[in-house]
Order: structure tokens, then C-alpha cells, then sequence
């Protein structure tokens, strides 16, 4: 798909489908004439009409349309209500992507223009790609689909946005972008959905070399040398499994940059629950534990593509949790690669014994920033549901701007605490902590306690996905699967570390 920006008035703007924004409230008609768009006056009442007759209030969702024949050379003329203007910032994602599903993908729709009141700000540009392209997004690869419906679900050819005052440039900028963050948001997304039995972790390792490139190595770290470095908190959640482990480190580094950060995801490709084993309801869903390991792949992808000049290390301790018959038990000491014991007593919180390795490992380079994001407790699913991440942290300067981040990138995250009561939990009679703290208390705070007894000296945030990597639901921007939580709140961090011009 090509994106343009097509600066002339839109009565004389040709394609199949042209959408016009109406703020909620503001009318029909203000709207129209703000834009100065010199509609026919025949084709302006029949509008004024049908937004009275509809009662149109331009609330985000809201579409009317019709078809204005030989009065305009658009086939197909539609007015979308944008929201209330102050919150266009966040609805316009949305809007874009409720627009995509409807006609983002149609076969005789294959150039569509929008003209959504952007007034020159190249922010909005970047943000409706975002939506558009990820509203379009569906993983399709296990459908048998007949030819008729392959043909008929074609994605637009040119997607023109409408605005007189856009500097081109900036356009340029944003739209590439934009969609560069919500290509690599379907990419994590793939690899989410994809099912565990093909999404190995020797697969994930493959997919992380892949991403090499002149800025980005990948260096593949194999049981046995694993064992050697002392990965014994990883290696002791892999051991019920056939799968080979593989500890994937991808390293992007551009000529220049100013920003050193750390990403760890947690890439549990199945979670079982070991032999302190799931339900069958418990572990339906249970491919999605590598959602953090998807992000990160993801993440590393799109600073590569937009050659944003931060460096980044990113590992991913990739293994699957199963209770074969080498499976760690309950009561089995592990010891990390830092040097403290785990008794676990619980096989189930795996997430954090994979971390515990991955955190110490990249905390060697002290990095400025560490951040591991991981689908690590049901906890924040009861706390936060699907609507916010947890995230738990040593640095308050780092939740405010990962935080920040986040509202750029429309993804929301709500501060857990660390307090060090909680750090009782976990104490064992026989190691120096146990994996698992009392149930039904604190579930996600006494998982972040745990993690940060991995980390040393640098700052750090850790951010828990466990609802929001998910979901039931085709809404907004999300379809139903993975979502790729995450992908965009880390490059907008990113984006801003590395002063990349970004125009909001
Ligand atoms: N992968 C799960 C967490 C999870 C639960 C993710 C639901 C997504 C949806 C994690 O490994 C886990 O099982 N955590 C346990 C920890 C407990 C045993 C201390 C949990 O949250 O129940
Ligand atoms: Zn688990
Ligand atoms: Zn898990």
C-alpha cells in the first residue's frame, strides 16, 4: 500500500472512496467550510440533509454516505465523525482503524482518500497509518478460504491523505513511520498467533537471525553453553521439554546514538505450568507466553528499519514449559547466573526463573535503561484486566516516560508497587527465594520483587502484559489474538531517547 498526501481541495479529488472527519458536535456545516472545500452546493445540501435525517453527531464510529455520480469525481463520498477535537490525539487511531475494516480491504476500493482534519499536524498523519494499517490486520494463515473470498479481500492500493497545509517532508516522515511501528506491531503479532507447535523456540531463535542486518547481530546461545555460564534458573524451566532452549541475544547498533537501553522479553513459547500444571482452560491460550519475546523482536526491528539512533541489547531466554520427564519439581533448587539459589515451588511461575537470567545477563553492560516486558502474571489480569499493563520499577523517571510513551503510542500502563514487605513472600527455608509467593496476594508485585532481585545498579521497569497481549475480541485497532502490546510504547520510548524527529 502507498501512502500520498494530496494537498488540493477536496471537491476535486478523485477516487473510490473519500472520507471527510466531523468533529463531534461542531456541524456539518462549520466543518465543511472550515475546510474550504468548495463542495457543489447540490451535493452540500444533500450532506446537510442526511446528517439531520441520520441525527449525525460525529462521535468517533459514527459513517454516512452516499454515492455523488457526476458532482464530484469521487465515487463514493463518506463522512466519519472524528470525536470531540481535544481527544483526537487518541481517537483517531481508532477511527482510522474502524475505517480500515470497513474500507481498508475491498476489491473495487482500490484508492482511498482522507481527509481528517490534520490541519498540517504530521502527529495525526502518523498515528491514522498506525490505526489504518492495524485495523486491517488478520492472521489468516491456518484458513482454508475459497478463491471468491481470497479475491474479494484485497487491501487498498493508494491511501491518500487530504490535508492543504501538510509540509510534505514532515508528511514523508510521519506516514513512514507510522506505518513502519504498525508493520512490526502485525509482525510481533504473527509470531503471537502462530500456533506453539510451529512458534518453537528454535523458531524464534531462526526469526531473531533473520532480523540481522549491517546495524543488527544476533548471537544464538545453545543449551550446553547456557549451562556453562551458569543459566541454571532458565535451563531448569526448559528441562520438561523436547524443545531445545536457545538464549537469543540481538544486538542493533546504529553509527551514532546517544541511549543504551536493555529489552528483555520473556519467550516462554508454551507455558504448560510444568508439573505444578494448568487447567485445560488455564493453558488454551498458553502459545501467547512469548508475547514479550515477539515485542522485543519487534521492537528491534523497527529501530533497525527507521535507523533510529539509540543502541539497543535484546535477549530473550526462548524455551517451552512442559512436565516431561526431565521437568524441574517443586522443591528443586536452581542457581541463577548471578549466583542466588531458587527453590521452586512452584513450576508455574516460570516466567520470572527465564528473566532471572536474562535480567542478569544484560545487566553486566550496565545499560541506562533495562526493561523486560513479559505476559508474567494472572495476577494483572485481575488487577488491571485487559485495559492496562502493570508496571513495577526501581526509577520513577523511567515509569513516567514509559508511561508517556505509552499515550503516544495508545497503550495504557498503570503503576504497581514494589514495596519491600513484599519481598517476605518469598522467602525459602532452603535457598535464598522461592519463585512463588503466597496465592491471592499481590501476585504481580511479589513477581516484579522477584525480578528485582536480578537486577543491579541500573534502572529498570518492568512491564507485565499478561492482559493486554490478548485479546478475545476484533475492536479498534486489535483483532482477535495477539496484540502486539507493547511494540509501540517501547518505540516511541525509543523514538524520543534517540531525539528522532517525531512531530509530537
Ligand atoms: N504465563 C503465566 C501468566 C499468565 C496468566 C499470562 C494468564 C496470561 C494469562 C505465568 O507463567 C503463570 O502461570 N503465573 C502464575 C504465577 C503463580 C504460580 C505464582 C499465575 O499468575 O498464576
Ligand atoms: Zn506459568
Ligand atoms: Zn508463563
Amino acid at each position: 500500500m502507498e501512502l500520498k498526501l494530496d494537498r488540493s481541495p477536496i471537491s476535486q479529488v478523485s477516487g473510490h472512496v473519500v472520507v471527510y472527519g466531523v468533529f463531534q458536535d461542531e456541524g456539518v456545516d462549520k466543518a465543511l467550510q472550515e475546510a474550504n472545500v468548495a463542495l457543489p452546493e447540490d451535493v452540500l445540501n444533500q450532506l446537510q440533509e442526511l446528517t439531520v435525517f441520520e441525527k449525525f453527531k460525529g462521535k468517533s464510529g459514527e459513517i454516512l454516505s452516499f454515492y455523488p455520480g457526476d458532482r464530484l469525481p469521487c465515487r463514493r463520498f463518506v463522512i466519519a465523525g472524528l470525536g470531540k477535537r481535544d481527544d483526537v490525539g487518541t481517537t483517531i487511531r481508532k477511527t482510522a482503524s474502524n475505517l480500515a475494516r470497513q474500507f481498508g480491504c475491498k476489491e473495487q476500493y482500490r484508492r482511498v482518500c482522507l481527509a481528517l482534519r490534520s490541519n498540517g499536524d504530521a502527529a495525526l498523519v502518523q498515528t491514522a497509518t498506525e490505526g489504518w494499517i492495524l485495523g486491517s490486520y488478520s492472521f489468516m494463515v491456518y484458513k482454508t478460504r475459497s478463491e471468491e473470498a481470497e479475491k474479494e479481500k484485497k487491501p487498498v492500493a493508494e491511501l491518500v491523505f487530504l490535508d492543504e497545509t501538510m509540509d510534505e517532508h514532515e508528511f514523508n516522515q510521519a506516514s513512514h513511520a507510522g506505518k513502519v511501528i504498525a508493520e512490526c506491531t502485525m509482525f510481533a503479532r504473527d509470531l503471537i498467533n502462530e500456533p506453539a507447535c510451529s512458534m518453537t523456540p528454535s523458531r524464534l531463535a531462526q526469526i531473531a537471525a533473520s532480523l540481522s542486518n549491517d546495524r543488527v547481530s544476533c548471537r544464538i546461545i545453545e543449551e550446553d553453553e547456557a549451562a556453562r555460564l551458569g543459566m541454571g534458573s532458565f535451563l531448569g524451566v526448559s528441562r520438561g521439554s523436547h524443545q531445545p532452549p536457545k538464549f537469543i541475544e540481538l544486538r542493533y547498533q546504529p553509527p551514532e546514538s546517544n541511549f543504551f537501553a536493555a529489552i528483555a522479553g520473556k519467550g516462554i513459547t508454551f507455558d504448560s505450568g510444568g508439573l505444578s500444571i494448568k487447567t485445560a482452560q488455564g493453558m488454551e491460550t498458553m502459545k501467547y507466553d512469548m508475547a514479550g519475546a515477539a515485542a522485543t523482536l519487534a521492537v528491534i526491528k523497527a529501530l533497525s528499519e527507521l535507523q533510529v539512533p539509540v543502541r539497543v541489547l535484546a535477549v530473550i531466554a526462548a524455551c517451552e514449559n512442559m512436565p516431561g520427564g526431565g521437568a524441574t519439581r517443586p522443591g528443586d533448587i536452581l542457581t541463577a547466573m548471578n549466583g542466588k539459589t531458587i527453590e521452586v515451588n512452584n513450576t508455574d511461575a516460570e516466567g520470572r526463573l527465564t528473566l532471572a537470567d536474562a535480567l542478569s545477563w544484560v545487566c553486566k553492560e550496565k545499560p541506562d535503561a533495562v526493561i523486560d516486558i513479559a505476559t508474567l502474571t494472572g495476577a494483572v489480569v485481575t488487577a488491571l484486566g485487559k485495559v492496562a499493563a502493570g508496571i513495577m520499577s526501581n526509577n520513577d523517571e523511567l515509569v513516567s516516560s514509559i508511561i508517556a510513551a505509552g499515550k503516544k503510542g495508545g497503550e495504557k500502563f498503570w503503576q504497581l508497587p514494589l514495596f519491600d514487605e513484599y519481598k517476605e513472600s518469598l522467602k525459602s527455608d532452603f535457598a535464598d527465594l522461592k519463585n512463588a509467593g503466597s496465592r491471592g496476594e499481590a501476585g504481580s508485585s511479589s513477581a516484579g520483587m522477584f525480578l528485582k532481585e536480578f537486577v543491579d545498579g541500573v534502572p529498570w521497569a518492568h512491564l507485565d502484559i499478561a492482559g493486554t497481549a490478548w485479546t478475545e475480541k476484533d475492536k479498534d485497532e486489535y483483532s482477535k489474538g495477539g496484540t502486539g502490546f507493547g511494540v509501540r510504547t517501547l518505540c516511541y520510548y525509543l523514538l524520543e531517547k534517540g531525539k528522532y524527529e517525531v512531530t509530537r
